[in-house]
Parts: C-alpha cells; structure tokens; sequence
C-alpha cells in the first residue's frame, strides 16, 4: 500500500512516499481502508519533531482518518466488516490502510461524506471542549471565535450557534471574513484592524467567552474586550507568540484564562470523546454543523496540503482524499 513515511525529522517536502506492507490487525485492533485523511496545523510540528509528543520513527503522520471497515481482530466488539467508520488515529493516517484502537472509532452519520468524516473530530472536538468543557458557554452569551476561518474557527462559530449564543469572529483577510460569516458569525472583524478589540467592547458589548488560536497580541487585546467573569480559552499559537498576559486586568474584571489541551482528554477521559461525539453528531444531524472543506488533496500531495494549512493559505479543513 502507500503511505508517507518520516524516516527523520523533516520539511513535509522530505517525508518518504513510499510502498509498504499493509497492517494486520491485532486481537484488539480494526484495520481501516483509508478512503479520506484530514491535514491538522500540528501535523507539521509532528512530522518536524517539534510536537509535545514525539512518536518513534519511522511513522507515518496522520492524526484521523474516514474509511471502510477492512478486516478485525478476535476481540473487537460492536463493529462489523464493511461499516462506514471514522477514527483518532495520532500517527498513521496518511495511508491507504491503517490499524486503530476501537475506542476511538465512531460509526460515520448517514448523511456525512467521507471527506466531512474525515475531518470532523480533531477541530470539532477541540472546539467543544473549549467552549463546553473548560467554558460552559451559556446560551444568553456572546462567543468570540479568533481566526474564524480557520479549522478551529469554523468550527467554534457553528458550535457556538448550536448552543444558541451570539458569535462574533475575526480574520486577517476579506475572503476568511466572508467564510466567518457563512458559517453564521453574527459579528465578524478583521483583526489587522488595530482597532477590533476596542470596537467589540465599546459597540457590541463585550465577549463573555473567547476561543484563541491565535496566541501573542490577540490574546492580549482579547482581554480588553472580555466582560465580567468572562473566560479566555487558549488553543493555540499560530502566531508564533506566546502572550505576556496583564494579570491584573484578569483580576479588575473577574476574568478567567483557561487552557486548553485536547489530547488530554482523548488520552485520559475516553467516555467524555465519546459524549462530545455524540452531541456533535447530533448537532450534525439536526443542520447546526457543517465542515467548510478548503480542498481535497491526492494522497501524495500532502506535503502541498500541509503547506497550504500552515502557510494561511487554506480555510476551513484540507482533506486528503485516498484512491
Ligand atoms: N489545544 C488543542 O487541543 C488544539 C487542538 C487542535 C488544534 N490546536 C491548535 O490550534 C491552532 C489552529 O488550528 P487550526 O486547525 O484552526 O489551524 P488552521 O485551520 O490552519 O487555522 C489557523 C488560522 O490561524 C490564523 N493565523 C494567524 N496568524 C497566523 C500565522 N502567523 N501563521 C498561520 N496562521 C495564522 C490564520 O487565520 P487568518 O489568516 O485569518 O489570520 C489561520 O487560518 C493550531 O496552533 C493548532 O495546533 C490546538
């Protein structure tokens, strides 16, 4: 079958398309036919070895996949050959075929592509777990979803539609402001203005829970304009900083900064992935979500898809799409 390799720490240019062997299944395991691979920004940092996590080489990056259910090992339970299933692999899943552990594999919702599958749990769930787990957004509030374009971005703005708050976004371009506001944004910024923080606190009223990507100076204005025991959810640095954080504004205005790790969870709390999967995909069934697909990639463009991601180039999620 073939599969991207890291042989060693690399540019995504200089991983190994390569011709390998298919897995076999353990006792415990399912073997999936890859049929679409979503592109995450720490696919990058993985495959660089700049990750918190450093698999052992060779591997193959990937951190989920959408496919056909292949062959099972003698143990598996609750799942047959032939389903149409989706899975939080870590590494892997830039392959025609993959070995996954069945606890964190989820049938596929009638209506969902493979493509929409494929990328539905590393940005969703990061997104619920920040606005539900760690925020407890509440209905009557408003969210404000930094780099509302991206993949956290879009998903955060449906999530927080589907709970019923009002959402604002930011972005750095008019193309992204436009995807924000597809995705339901009721508000959308863009953040080169130097004035976004100050315009949501003096004529929107403020946000009373903030989703950041972003990191640095987002951050730090996203504290200006966050109301009264609001909370600040930190996701991500894809601004390359790390805010240097005025925590006597967090105090004048009883404000929480909370961080955010899903991997956590996945590691340590399996039934919580498995409710946040549920209400996803109740949300999915009933219209409220709708993964925004930038583009859909061959397998062995991925090092173009990664670029793409990480360059601002892409919005929503890429997806590679395997023959
Ligand atoms: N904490 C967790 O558990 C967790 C889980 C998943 C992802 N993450 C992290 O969350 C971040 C966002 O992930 P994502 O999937 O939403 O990525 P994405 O789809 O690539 O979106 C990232 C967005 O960040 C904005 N951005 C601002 N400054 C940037 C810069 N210097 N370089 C690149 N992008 C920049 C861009 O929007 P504009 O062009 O509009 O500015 C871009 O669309 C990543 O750092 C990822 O590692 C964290």
């Amino acid at each position: 079958m073939k599969a991207y390799i890291v042989e060693k720490w690399c540019e995504p240019e200089e991983m190994v398309y390569s011709d390998i062997p298919e897995p076999v299944p353990g006792e415990d395991e399912i073997l999936i036919d890859v049929k679409s691979a979503g592109v995450n920004f720490p696919d990058i940092l993985i495959i660089q070895g700049k990750y918190q996590a450093r698999p052992k080489r060779p591997f193959t990056p990937g951190t989920e996949v959408a496919g056909v259910i292949q062959a099972m090992g003698k143990n598996v339970k609750g799942f047959a050959i032939g389903d149409r299933v989706s899975a939080i692999t870590w590494i892997g899943g830039y392959a025609e075929k993959v070995c996954v552990n069945p606890l964190y594999t989820f049938p596929i919702p009638p209506k969902m592509s493979f493509e929409e599958a494929a990328g539905f749990h590393v940005i969703y769930q990061s997104s619920y777990f920040g606005i539900v787990e760690r925020a407890h957004l509440r209905p009557t509030e408003t969210l404000l979803v930094h780099a509302g374009a991206g993949g956290i971005g879009t998903s955060s703005i449906q999530i927080g539609k589907a709970i019923g708050a009002k959402v604002y976004a930011t972005a750095g371009s008019e193309e992204k402001l436009e995807i924000t506001k597809r995705c339901g944004a009721d508000l959308s910024l863009n953040y080169t203005d130097t004035l976004w923080s100050k315009k949501i606190r003096k004529e929107h009223g403020g946000a009373d829970v903030v989703i950041d990507p972003v990191g640095g100076e987002i951050l730090e204005k996203s504290i200006l304009c966050t109301n009264f025991e609001g909370r600040i959810v930190i996701v991500g640095f894809t601004s390359g900083k790390i805010a240097q954080v005025a925590s006597n504004l967090l105090l004048l205005n009883n404000i929480g900064l909370l961080g955010l790790f899903w991997n956590l969870y996945v590691q340590n709390h399996p039934a919580k992935i498995h409710e946040a999967v549920k209400q996803l995909n109740e949300w999915y069934n009933q219209g409220k979500l709708s993964p925004v697909i930038y583009k859909t990639y061959d397998l062995k463009d991925a090092p173009t898809a990664l670029r793409d991601v990480t360059s601002r180039k892409s919005y929503g999620k890429a997806i590679l799409k395997i023959a």
